[in-house]
C-alpha cells in the first residue's frame, strides 16, 4: 500500500518507489506537513517541528497561555486565513455572516484503493499496471460547516502525486468562495531554492526562466481565461545547484485551461511555500448548503536527477495516465499536410485536392482543411460560428471532397473554432447574447471576434449539434480545435449580477463537457489542440488531445527553443510540428530534423515544390515512421541549452531498452575556423556498443556518453544531423 497511517505517530506517509510525502494530524487537529522528498521508508518526520514563542505571531485560543505554537510558523497541508497565519492561504472564503474565516481541523481520513475522480474536470486516471492508492483528509469548521476534503493519489511506479480539493457547504447559509487553491506546499527550509517557470508570448510559447527565490511571493500565472502563451500551469521549485541531471527538483503541474495562479512565497524565516489552482483575479462562487465545489488536480513529481529525471517522470506519466485515444497506444499518428500556410483562406475543393495530390508524392497520410471552409469565411473578420460548408469553395461539398482525397489513399482532416463567434455571422444575429458582452458596453473584439458564453447550456449544445454534424457527415479522421484570443467582458446573461464571478470557471466546464462529449462520441478521430499556436498547451487540454500545435512560428531555429522550453513538462509526442516556408535560407533537411521531434507534418503547398524537394519530403515521412518508436515511445534528453551561447542544438530519444536512440543536432551558429565540437550522448548503456547509422562506425556507450560524436565542421550554414544507434548484439 502506497499510503500509511501511523496511528502511534498520528502521522500519514505516501510512499512512491523513490519518494516520501508525509503529513501529521498534530496539536489541537490542525494538519502539519511534515515531509517531501526522497524515500524515508518508515521514519516519522515530526522531530522536525521545532515551536518558538515568535513575536506578533498569534496563537489559537485553545493553546491557552502556550505561545510556542503559532500556524504563522508551523508547515501546513492546506494554508487557512485569519487563524494567526499570515502568509499564503490556500483558500478566502466569506461565511454566511460575512466574516472572512476557515477553522479547518482534521476531523476524519481515509485510504481507498484506486484513483479519485474528479466529477466536473479533467484528470488524471489509473491503469493496471500501476493502480493509485487515494487517501482523503477531511478538513471541518466547527462553527460553519464548511468541509475541505483534501484528495491524494499516489502512482507508486511512476514516482507521482495528485492532489486535488472538494469544499462542501454543510451548513445552512451560503458562502462565497474567493479563493480556492489545490495544492499547498510548505518547506521548513526553502532559502536557497530557484524557481523555474516557461514564460512566453505569442509565437515564442514556453522559453524557459529561472530565478533564486527572495522573501516576497512570486507569482506565476494567467488571468486571460486560457493557460495561455505568456505562461503555463507547470513551475519547478529545485536546488540553486540542480542541472539538467543533479539536484533536487519538485514539479507542480496543474491539470487546468483557465486562469491560474501559483504564489512561492519565502517567509519571515527561510519557510517556502507553494500554493497552485485556479486564479483569484475575478473569481467569487457561491456555494449553497449541500452544494460541492471542486477545484483541479496538481500533478507533483520529486527527483534528485535534476530536470531531466524531472521530464521523465512527466513525460511516461503524461503518456500513460492523462489521454485515453487510441492515437497515445494503439494508433500511429499519421504524417499530415495542413491547408493553413498553404492557402490561408484562399481555397477551393480543386485547390485542395492538388495540394494532396503533391502531397501524396511526400509520403504524406492526411490533408488537414485548416480556417477557411464554412460560412462566410473569406478573411477574419466574418462567419465564426457558422459551422456549416461554404458551398461557394467546396462546391462538390465536404462529402464529395473527402471522398476525392480518400481515393488518394490518403484521410481527411478538418478545422475548428468553436468557442468563438464573429458579429459578421449568422450565429450572432440570431443569438447576439450568446457571445460574452457586459450590458451597455461594447465588447473589446480581438482578431475581430468575440468569445461565446461557453457557461450557457445552450450554447454547448449548439456547438456539439454542428460539430457532430460535421464530423458525421463525411470521413473525418482528424480534427484541429483553435482558439484565437483571449477573453474579455465576462459576463453571462444566464447568472444574475452577483454569480459573475463564476463565469470564467463554468465557462470551461461548459468547454469541458463540449470537448468531452464529441471527443467519446468520436474515438476514432485524432484531434489537435491550438489556440494560436500553443496558447492553451497544458495538461488538461492534453486529457482530451494526445497533441497540441506547439507554436504559430515554425521558424525551425526558434522551434529549437520552442521545444526544449516545451518539454519540460510535455512529451515530445504532444508537440504539434511541421515543415513550413518559414526559415528561406534553412534546408529542408534541417526542418525536418526538428519536425522529428514532435508529431511531424507539412505546412505549406505542397504543389510549388519540385519533384526533387517533394522526393526529399517523402525520404523524410519515410524516417518519421522509420524513428516513430524511439521518439513517440522512448525518453528524452536535452543535450544542449538553446538559451544559452554555443554554435549548436542537440536532443537525443533513447528506447527505454537502451538498444535504439536518435541524437539530433542542428548547427546554429558557423564559426570561421572554429574548434571542433563534440555532443555527448545521454541514457545510453555504457557497456554496450552501438552502431551508428547502420554503417560501419561503431562506439561504445561510454564513449558516446563521455567522449561524445563529433560534428562534422565544413558543412553549409544550418545544417542538420541525425544519427542513429543501434546496439551490435
Ligand atoms: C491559428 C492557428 O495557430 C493556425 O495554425 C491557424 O489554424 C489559424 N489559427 C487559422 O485561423
Amino acid at each position: 500500500m502506497g499510503i500509511v497511517f501511523n496511528s502511534t505517530a498520528n502521522t500519514i506517509t505516501l510512499h512512491t518507489r523513490n519518494t516520501s510525502y508525509q503529513m501529521k494530524i498534530g496539536n489541537l487537529d490542525y494538519l502539519l506537513h511534515l515531509y517531501y522528498g526522497s524515500s524515508i521508508c518508515d521514519a516519522d518526520m515530526s522531530y522536525q517541528i521545532m515551536q518558538y514563542d515568535r513575536g506578533f505571531s498569534g496563537n489559537p485560543y485553545e493553546s491557552r497561555n502556550e505561545r510556542t505554537f503559532s500556524l504563522d510558523a508551523q508547515p501546513q497541508e492546506f494554508s487557512t486565513q485569519q487563524q494567526g497565519d499570515f502568509r499564503t492561504p490556500s483558500i478566502e472564503i466569506v461565511n454566511g455572516d460575512g466574516s472572512y474565516s476557515f477553522h479547518g481541523k482534521a476531523a476524519a481520513h481515509k485510504i481507498t484503493k484506486g484513483k479519485y475522480k474528479l466529477d466536473t474536470l479533467p484528470s488524471t486516471f489509473d491503469t493496471e499496471a500501476d493502480t493509485a492508492d487515494t487517501l482523503e483528509v477531511t478538513l471541518l469548521d466547527a462553527v460553519t460547516n464548511i468541509e475541505v476534503a483534501l484528495l491524494y493519489s499516489v502512482f507508486e511506479e511512476a514516482d507521482i502525486i495528485t492532489r486535488a480539493v472538494r469544499v462542501k457547504n454543510l451548513g445552512n447559509a451560503p458562502v462565497h468562495l474567493k479563493k480556492i487553491m489545490s495544492v499547498c506546499l510548505d518547506f521548513l527550509n526553502g532559502a536557497g531554492m530557484d524557481l523555474v517557470s516557461l514564460p512566453g508570448r505569442y509565437g515564442q510559447e514556453r522559453q524557459v526562466e529561472r530565478q533564486h527565490m527572495t522573501h516576497h511571493i512570486h507569482t506565476i500565472g494567467s488571468v486571460r481565461g486560457s493557460s495561455s502563451h505568456q505562461q503555463n500551469p507547470f513551475v519547478v521549485l529545485c536546488d540553486r545547484d540542480a542541472t539538467e541531471d543533479y539536484g533536487k527538483c519538485y514539479g507542480f503541474s496543474l491539470v487546468y485551461s483557465g486562469n491560474f495562479l501559483a504564489e512561492i512565497e519565502l517567509d519571515q524565516y527561510d519557510q517556502l511555500r507553494l500554493v497552485m489552482g485556479i486564479h483569484p483575479k475575478q473569481f467569487v462562487y457561491e456555494l449553497k448548503p449541500g452544494e460541492v465545489f471542486e477545484g483541479p488536480e496538481v500533478v507533483m513529481a520529486f527527483t534528485e536527477h535534476g530536470f531531466t529525471g524531472l521530464s521523465h517522470l512527466y513525460h511516461d506519466f503524461y503518456r500513460t495516465n492523462l489521454c485515453k485515444s487510441k492515437f497515445v497506444t494503439e494508433v500511429k499518428r499519421p504524417v499530415l499536410i495542413n491547408s493553413w500556410e498553404a492557402a490561408f483562406m484562399d481555397f477551393d475543393d480543386v485547390k485542395l485536392v492538388n495540394i494532396a495530390k503533391a502531397a501524396k508524392n511526400m509520403g504524406v497520410d492526411l490533408l488537414v482543411m485548416d480556417d477557411g471552409w464554412f460560412g462566410k469565411r473569406d478573411d477574419d473578420n466574418s462567419g465564426l460560428g457558422d459551422w456549416f460548408v461554404n458551398e461557394d469553395k467546396i462546391r462538390c461539398g465536404l462529402h464529395k471532397l473527402v471522398e476525392q482525397i480518400n481515393a488518394l489513399d490518403m484521410k481527411f482532416g478538418i478545422w475548428f473554432e468553436p468557442e468563438m463567434v464573429s458579429e459578421d455571422s449568422d450565429l450572432y444575429r440570431a443569438h447576439p447574447d450568446w457571445a460574452m458582452q457586459i450590458p451597455g458596453r461594447p465588447a473589446v473584439r480581438s482578431r475581430n471576434q468575440l468569445a461565446l458564453d461557453m457557461s450557457r447550456k445552450d450554447v454547448q449544445d449548439y456547438l456539439i449539434e454542428k460539430v457532430t454534424a460535421i464530423l458525421d457527415g463525411a470521413d473525418i479522421y482528424y480534427v484541429k480545435w483553435d482558439i484565437n484570443r483571449s477573453l474579455t467582458d465576462i459576463w453571462s446573461n444566464e447568472l444574475p449580477g452577483e454569480r459573475q464571478g463564476e463565469v470564467y470557471h463554468r465557462c470551461l466546464l461548459g468547454l469541458y463537457r463540449v470537448m468531452d462529449e464529441i471527443i467519446t462520441t468520436h474515438p476514432d478521430i485524432l484531434f489537435e489542440g491550438c489556440s494560436g499556436g500553443g496558447g492553451r498547451y497544458d495538461p488538461a487540454m492534453l486529457h482530451y488531445y494526445p497533441q497540441y500545435w506547439v507554436s504559430d512560428n515554425n521558424n525551425p531555429i526558434d522551434r529549437l527553443k520552442l521545444h526544449y522550453g516545451t518539454s519540460f513538462v510535455y512529451p515530445t509526442c504532444t508537440m504539434g510540428a511541421h515543415i513550413s516556408d518559414s526559415g528561406k535560407f534553412i534546408p529542408l533537411e534541417t526542418k525536418a530534423v526538428v519536425a522529428m521531434c514532435g508529431t511531424f507534418g507539412y505546412e505549406l503547398d505542397a504543389t510549388h515544390l519540385s519533384k526533387k524537394q517533394q522526393n526529399i519530403c517523402r525520404k523524410q515521412s519515410s524516417l518519421f515512421r522509420k524513428y516513430y518508436h524511439i521518439t513517440f515511445k522512448g525518453d528524452y534528453y536535452r543535450l544542449t541549452n538553446p538559451f544559452e551561447p554555443g554554435n549548436m542544438t542537440a536532443w537525443m530519444h533513447v528506447t527505454k531498452n537502451k538498444k535504439e536512440a536518435l541524437l539530433s543536432v542542428v548547427v546554429t551558429n558557423l564559426t570561421c575556423n572554429g574548434p571542433q565540437e563534440y555532443i555527448k550522448a545521454k541514457g545510453l548503456k555504457p557497456d554496450a556498443l552501438y552502431r551508428v547509422n547502420g554503417g560501419d562506425e561503431v562506439h561504445s556507450g561510454a564513449a558516446l556518453m563521455n567522449a561524445g560524436l563529433p560534428i562534422p565542421r565544413e558543412v553549409p550554414e544550418y545544417s542538420a544531423f541525425q544519427f542513429h544507434l543501434t546496439t551490435t548484439r
